[in-house]
Order: structure tokens, then sequence, then C-alpha cells
């Protein structure tokens, strides 16, 4: 029998990273597409197995697709016969597979346009709707529901798929949020560009909220992970974050702190390898070329902090990340101050860049600059 057929969304910009993720923790994965902001794919992995992916925003049983998308609104009633002639019998089997088998199921459709046509994105999903009733005269329940039919309407194409992850998968793990905290999919994408491995002593020196963080720990205790921050209420929060993920019940706060699921390996609290530190990112208290890893979000000067500021601070900034990595060391920095973090790498002799990966997120155009120590 042949494997089923998926397709994830994620950050867009970040397809190829997710995919290498697939291809590490997934039964025999064939790439079959990948365009912005998704990929498709066959695996012989049930699907519980994709919710536990970490780079990943939605996870999707693929139905079908169609053309013949016109700007006009008798492209509606198009939708409406396409997605009729969907079956979504085997995708349902798959969402049951994860939730227990629904009897009578109730759904609603979420729908997605990009494009210029004459209707909206609520006008696709009524026509979609309308289409799964023919077919199947399920109940539509908008808030109750127990299947969602999403459908991508992207220029003069339409994409039909059954959600499988019942939340966007970012969200997970923070309990505490501020007022930049970044998606916990784009964090994991961050530390895969860079690497990491169980010996490294791992920094993010304007921790936030601690995502990065809890991000690392996820993928194993390095030797040391530290938190720095500024403000003594985001590390309190980082604290909390990482206590939440990892242990019932968040750690003092000098006792060393850390983070998710427990497994055998979790040390106890009292033991685990992390610091958080208040400190200054311009000027950090941690020997030269001891660092292995760094990955830090900086202040975009939009919702934290100001381009004003920014102009002062990622000078100093960047050259104490090319003092604190040690030779072969790596890190991700993250903004939307394009010009300045270019600026500042190239003047940091200690420092070459390695890669630009311009994603978007919150409606904004970032990158994720991958620098390492020469
Ligand atoms: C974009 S936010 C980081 C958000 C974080 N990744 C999260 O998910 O919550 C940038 C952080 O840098 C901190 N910050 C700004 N200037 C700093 C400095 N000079 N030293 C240390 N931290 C600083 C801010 O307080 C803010 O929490």
């Amino acid at each position: 029998m042949p494997s089923p057929r998926y397709y994830i969304t994620v950050v867009s910009g970040l397809e190829e990273v997710a995919w290498g993720e697939l291809q590490e923790k997934l039964a025999a994965p064939r790439l079959v597409r990948m365009e912005r902001g998704r990929v498709f794919f066959d695996s012989a992995s049930a699907p519980r197995e994709l919710l536990a992916l970490r780079s990943v925003e939605n996870v999707l049983a693929y139905a079908g697709d169609f053309g013949g998308i016109t700007a006009d609104t008798n492209s509606l009633e198009h939708v409406r016969r396409e997605v009729a002639q969907i079956p979504l019998d085997e995708q349902v089997l798959m969402y049951e597979s994860i939730t227990g088998p629904k009897r009578e199921p109730s759904f609603r459709v979420t729908a997605h346009r990009t494009g210029t046509h004459d209707f909206n994105s609520v006008q696709v999903a009524a026509a979609a709707g309308a289409g799964v009733i023919d077919r199947y005269g399920w109940r539509v329940d908008l808030t109750g529901h127990d299947l969602e039919v999403r459908v991508d309407v992207r220029e003069d194409t339409c994409l039909v798929g059954l959600r499988l992850s019942d939340t966007a998968l970012s969200r997970r793990s923070r309990i505490e949020h501020g007022p930049a905290s970044l998606k916990s999919t784009v964090a994991h994408c961050m530390i895969r560009l860079i690497g990491w491995h169980s010996n490294e002593a791992f920094v993010d020196p304007m921790c936030g909220t601690g995502t990065i963080l809890v991000e690392r720990i996820a993928l194993g205790f390095p030797r040391l992970l530290v938190g720095g921050e500024r403000e003594e209420r985001m590390l309190q929060k980082s604290v909390i974050n990482l206590g939440a993920a990892l242990w019932p019940k968040p750690p003092a706060r000098d006792a060393g702190q850390g983070c998710l699921a427990p497994t055998a390996a979790t040390p106890p609290a009292e033991d685990a390898p992390v610091r958080f530190v208040r400190w200054d990112a311009r000027r950090v208290p941690v020997a030269a070329g001891c660092v292995d890893r760094i990955a830090c979000n900086l202040p975009w000067g939009r919702r934290v902090g100001s381009h004003r500021v920014n102009v002062h601070l990622y000078p100093a900034f960047v050259r104490e990340v090319g003092r604190m990595l040690a030779e072969g060391g790596k890190a991700a920095l993250l903004t939307a101050e394009k010009r300045l973090i270019t600026r500042c790498i190239h003047r940091e002799h200690r420092l070459a860049l390695d890669g630009i990966r311009p994603i978007r997120v919150g409606g904004l155009h970032a990158s994720i600059y991958v620098v390492k120590r020469v």
C-alpha cells in the first residue's frame, strides 16, 4: 500500500530546514514538492508521530488540489464542485488514529487566500464547506468541530487537506509571554542551522522569555546552557518557561534551572547545567573563546528597542559574539535590521558570514544570519 501523503506548513523561508527534520525523524519520507511555507511528502510514519516535529506549524493530510481558479466569483461554484469530488475518507482515518473514532463528525473549513480575486477567504470557506456537505452531509460546527478541512487558494490553484494537528505546534511550551516572544518553531530552526552536540556551551545572550533555551534543551542537555538578559522580569519569565517545560515545579532562581518532558536523562532542577544571568549583552561576563554555540533573537527596533538604540547595541553585541565564540564556534542571529547587522558582522574580524536565511514572521521580513568564528 502506498504511504499516506502529508503536508506541513512552516514559517516561510524555513522549508528546507523543516525537511531536514522530517528526514531525520520520519519513516521513509519521500519529498513530493516544496513551495513557499509548505512541504509535501509521503511517509510511512503514523500521523501521531508527526505531531512531535519541532520545526513545523501545522500538520495536514493531503486530500487533493485543482486549478482553474479565476479572479471572478464564478470560481466559488468551481471550488464547491471540485471539493465535492475530493474524497476525505482516508484522511479522516488518519485523524481518527490520533483522536479515536468520530461518529457523524462535525466539521469546519478554514480558508487561506493569496492572489487577486473578487472574493475573500470567508467566501472560499463557505463554497468549500458546501462541497463537503454535498459529498458527506457532515454537520458544520465552527467552534466545537471534530474535523477541520483546510483550503488554500493561491492565485489560480486550490489545495485541500485535513488538519491533523489541533493547535499550531509553535504554541508549545510557553506559559509566560513577552512583547517579542519568538515562535518556538523558528527557535528550533535557528538551532538546526548551527548544529548542536552534547558537549557544547550554548548561550542566548538576549533570551527574553527563553524560547530558544527551551528548544535547545528539547534536543538534550548541553554541557552548559546560559540565558542572559538585561531585564529582570524577562529573566524570570525565562526561568518559569524553562522550568514548566521540563519540571512540574519551577526551579529556584539560583539553583541552576532547566526545561521539557522529563526523560531518564533529565537531571533534577538543582543539578541541571543551566544558568540565568542578568547582564548587558554589550559586555558579557564570559571568558573569551568559551562558547560553542550562540543563538539569539535580537531586538528588531519595533516591538522591542528602537533603531536608534540598535545602532549602539548591535556593533558591541556582535563584537561580544566574536569574542565569546571558541574557534569553529557558530552563532545564529535573527533580526529585521538587515543592513545594520550585515555591517557589524563584516566589521568583526573574528567572524565570517556562513549563510543568510530570509524568513517571514509576524508579517515582517527578517533574516537568520549564521556566522562562524574564524
Ligand atoms: C527580541 S527579544 C527576545 C525574545 C526572545 N527570543 C523570546 O522568545 O522571548 C530581545 C530581548 O533582548 C533584551 N535586550 C535588549 N537589549 C539588551 C542588552 N543590552 N542586554 C541584554 N538583553 C537585552 C530585551 O529585554 C528583550 O527581552
